[in-house]
Formats: C-alpha cells, structure tokens, sequence
C-alpha cells in the first residue's frame, strides 16, 4: 500500500554504488520505501544473505543494511513491479568503456541506461522522476529523456542527473557526510520542481547549503571533471616520484611542503604505483572522447596525458623490480602484497597490481598474491576483460600466479616482496620472521609507501620505494 511511505524510491542496478546509495538513503529516510533492483540473481541473493554476506566488502555496511533491510529497504529481480511502483528511479547500471566499435577503448556505452530507460518506458503507469546516478557522458539525459518521451501513454518523465560522488572503501561515511550533493535538472518550472523533490530527500541528513543544483549538463559534466581533477593530482604527483628518484629529492617531503600550501591542499597527493578502480581510467577516456567529438583535440590531448603517466609509473615500476633483480626475475618467486585498487575494499577493476602481476609473468616470475579481501575468481574475471589473460586461454597462468592465506606463505622463499595495496596489516607484519624466510638478497618494492624503510635496511632488505632516492646511490643526502 502506498499510503504507508512518503515516497517510493527505486533504484536499477545493485552495485558498488547502488548498493551503499540506496542503504544509505533507506536509514537516513525511514518513511521513504527504498527497492534496489538487479537483473542478476546471485547479486541480489547476496544483498538478502541472513548472515549479511553482502556482494562488497565496504566497512560499515552490513551495519547499515541490517539495520534497514526489511524495514523499508529492499533487493529484489521484480523489476516490473518495483519500477511501477516507484516514485522516483535511479539508475545505477554500469557503464563501461566500450570494447567495439565507433570510440573503441574510449567512450562509454550507456546502453544499460538506455535499456534501463526503455524498461522504465514500458512498464510505467504513473508519472517518475528518473534520476541519473550512473556516470555518464555529457548530454546523456537527452537520450534517455527522448527513449522516454516515446511512451503512448501521455505519462511526464522528469530526467534529473545526480552523479555519485563516494569513494570505494569509505562508502558509507562519503555517504552519510558528503562533501556536495549535486543535482541537475531541466531549468522548465517541472524540471525544477522535481530537482525540488529530489533535494527534499537528501534535506533528511544534509544540510541544504550542501546541496548544489545546476542545469543537466553541468551536472553530468562536473563528475566527469570531478574524476578527471582528482586522477590528475595522482599522475602529477607519480611523475614528479620518477623525477625524485633520480635526483634524490623524497616525493613524501615534496606532498607535504607543497600541500601545506593551502591554495594546493595535502589531499591526493600520495605517489603510487599508479591509480586503479573503476572510474578514473573510464570517466578520463570518456572526457577525452567527448572533447575529441566536438573537435577539441588539444582538450582531448591534455586529459589523455593523465592516462598515459598512469600507464608510464605502473610499467615503471615492474621494470624497476626486474632491473634490481639483476635483470632476471625467471624462475624466481615474487609475492604481491595486496591486489584491491586500494586498501579497504576487494574490488580489483584497473587494479595496478594486476599489471604488475602481468609484466611479472611474462618475465617468467612465480607470483603469489596475498590480498585479504580479494577472491582468485575476481583477479581472472578482470584480468581476462582487461587484459584478455586466463588461465583457460594462457599457457601457464594458472600455476604461474597462484594465491595464498596469508602474506607470511606468500613470501615465504621468494626472492621479492611487492606492497602493492596500501592495506593497514602489511604495517605491521613481523619483517624479521619474512626476511629468514625469503631468499637472499631480499628485495622488498614498496609501491605505496606505506613501511618503515630504514628499520626494514637495517633487517637485511634491499628496499626500493616509490619517489624516495636509494641511499646506497646517494651519499649527499
Ligand atoms: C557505478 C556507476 O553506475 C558507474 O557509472 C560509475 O562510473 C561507477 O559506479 P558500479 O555500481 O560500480 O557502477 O557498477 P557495478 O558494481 O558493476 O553494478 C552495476 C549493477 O547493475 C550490476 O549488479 C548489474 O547486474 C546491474 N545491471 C546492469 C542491471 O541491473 N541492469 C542492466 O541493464 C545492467
Ligand atoms: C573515485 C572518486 O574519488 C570518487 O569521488 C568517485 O565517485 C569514484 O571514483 P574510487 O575510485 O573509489 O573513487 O577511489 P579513490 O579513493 O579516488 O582512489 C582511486 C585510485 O587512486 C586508487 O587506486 C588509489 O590508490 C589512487 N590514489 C589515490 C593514489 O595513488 N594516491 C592518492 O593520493 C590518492
């Protein structure tokens, strides 16, 4: 009965962003009725588990979803049902970089959207809101509200875009205190009054100063750029890591004397082995393709640039571990700390350690993972999509990179460590029990910066680290 809640809210897609979102927004909003819908069932029966054995690991969220789930928030596949009911409905559907095809490896195919848009189309018989939570290429509104339009049955779509702005891994604190919310609408008297709407939702636990409103395209654009601004300050910072290691400056003591100044900030600007996840590389290209389609190419250029220095610290840095290794890592036993984008989650879409993981086995190394939130499965679902590699189609993979319990085992024997995921644990691990255990010399590649450097040398370590200079080759510091 639909007299019970204030508002019905649907959201299509289960994900990463769905999932969080819309538990988020059930226990922010007891009075809202809050469905999340997915076409796959397994995904869904995992957001049901009993024992709250959610699809994603994301601290804080079981707590979140136990505390709503049932009350007035729901995961379902009934997407006729749900979407006829709802109010208002987000759609959260993945939207990955094309493979084939007009802008291959660069534009996003919104087709989910679209077909999302056509569901909606069909199966509605009473006025929506639909809110755009996916990232989208600029103008995509206009598809989905035309696919909407062609309805027969004179009903009024609203399209407003709502970009998700919360990082993996502090989800539902991004969540429950976001730095902005942004909402875009059509600037006709509907179009704002359904932004209205919209803002009146999340006025439940954000103060209104909070909440931005601008036009669609503003609004579809900022997140891309949002994206874009951030991956930059990564690249930046890892080019100026290769400049520091060859002229013994310490990238560390650069990020703190530069973002102490207060027009630069002290955010993001941490060097690594290069940015993953699955958003920077995507939304960059898909910033990069736009820019190109409206003739803009020294636009296009600039952003692409951003990429290619990712692209440049990750290669970097398996070559640095193969150069130290006396230009030979076959045969030898490598193990990688951490294979998560980041620390703090198990997702492993553009992770670098998976191209580190790959130079290292086309080198002919042995490689063991050690990750604790990331399942074997996981690293061959992305590593065949990425990188077109598996074990079924190549020779070796399967024994060459083998996973293990625990970072003890994983480096147990091996010639190396890599710390590439800067997960809390790898602080802490007991380096005098590793280095007996490893092979001599032992080489330890700290590709986020996270160890104590002079405590591991004084162990026995050779230890190499991003954008620090190598004190046996610097004796002026
Ligand atoms: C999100 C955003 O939607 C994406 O645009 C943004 O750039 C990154 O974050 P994410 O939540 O990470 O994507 O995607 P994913 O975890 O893959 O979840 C998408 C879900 O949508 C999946 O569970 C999939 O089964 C579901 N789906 C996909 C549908 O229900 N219907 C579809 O037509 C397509
Ligand atoms: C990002 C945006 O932060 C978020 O606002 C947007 O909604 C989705 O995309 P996410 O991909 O979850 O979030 O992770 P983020 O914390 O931004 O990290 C991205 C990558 O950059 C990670 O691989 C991370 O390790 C790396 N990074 C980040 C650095 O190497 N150095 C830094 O200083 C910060």
């Amino acid at each position: 009965m639909s007299t019970e809640w204030d508002l019905q809210i649907c959201c299509m897609g289960a994900g990463y962003v769905g999932g969080p979102t819309m538990a988020v927004i059930a226990k922010m909003c007891p009075k809202i009725r809050v469905c999340v819908i997915d076409l796959n069932q397994a995904q869904v029966d995992a957001w049901n588990s009993p024992t709250f054995d959610l699809p994603i690991y994301e601290p804080g969220l079981p707590e979140v979803v136990k505390e709503s789930r049932g009350r007035n928030l729901f995961f379902s596949t009934s997407i006729n049902e749900e979407i006829a009911r709802a109010d208002i409905i987000f759609i959260s559907v993945n939207t990955p970089t094309k493979t084939q095809g007009i802008g291959a490896g660069r534009a996003a195919n919104i087709k989910n959207c679209e077909l999302c848009a056509r569901t909606i189309a069909e199966v509605s018989t009473t006025n929506k809101i639909i809110v755009e939570k996916s990232t989208v290429p600029v103008r995509t509104a206009t598809a989905i509200r035309r696919v909407l339009q062609c309805n027969d049955k004179g009903l009024q779509f609203d399209v407003l875009s709502n970009p998700e702005f919360l990082a993996e891994g502090t989800a539902v604190k991004d969540l429950l205190k976001p730095d902005r919310v942004l909402i875009g609408g059509s600037q006709s008297p509907e179009g704002l009054a359904a932004a209205e709407k919209l803002v009146k939702v999340y006025a439940n636990w954000i103060p209104r100063e909070q909440i931005l409103t601008t036009n669609l395209w503003s609004s579809e654009c900022a997140k891309l750029v949002a994206n874009a601004f951030l991956a930059q300050r990564v690249s930046s910072i890892n080019s100026i890591s290769a400049l520091c290691e060859a002229t013994g400056a310490d990238v560390c003591e650069i990020s703190r004397a530069v973002g102490m100044d207060a027009r630069i900030g002290s955010r993001f600007l941490q060097s690594s082995v290069g940015f993953g996840g699955s958003c920077f590389q995507k939304d960059i290209l898909n910033l990069v393709y736009l820019c190109e389609t409206y003739g803009l190419d020294e636009c296009a250029q600039y952003w692409n640039q951003v990429i290619l220095m990712n692209n440049y610290q990750k290669k970097r840095f398996s070559e640095k571990m193969v150069s130290k290794m006396f230009n030979t890592v076959t045969g030898k036993k490598v193990a990688i700390l951490g294979y998560a984008f980041k620390k703090d989650t198990g997702d492993v879409r553009e992770t670098p350690s998976m191209f580190v993981a790959r130079d290292l086995f086309e080198e002919g190394a042995k490689i063991h993972v050690y990750d604790p939130q990331v399942k074997r499965e996981d690293m061959w679902q992305e590593m065949e999509y990425t990188c077109n590699m598996s074990p079924a189609k190549t020779p070796g993979l399967d024994e060459a990179i083998v996973t293990a319990p625990d970072a003890y085992s994983a480096c147990s024997g091996a010639h190396a460590l890599a710390t590439l995921t800067e997960w809390d644990e790898f602080k802490t691990l007991d380096f005098e029990k590793i280095y007996k255990s490893m092979a001599k010399p032992a080489f330890i590649f700290d590709g986020r910066n996270i160890l104590d450097h002079d405590k591991l040398r004084k162990i026995g370590f050779e230890v190499h680290v991003i954008g620090k200079p190598d004190p046996a080759a610097f004796t002026d510091l």
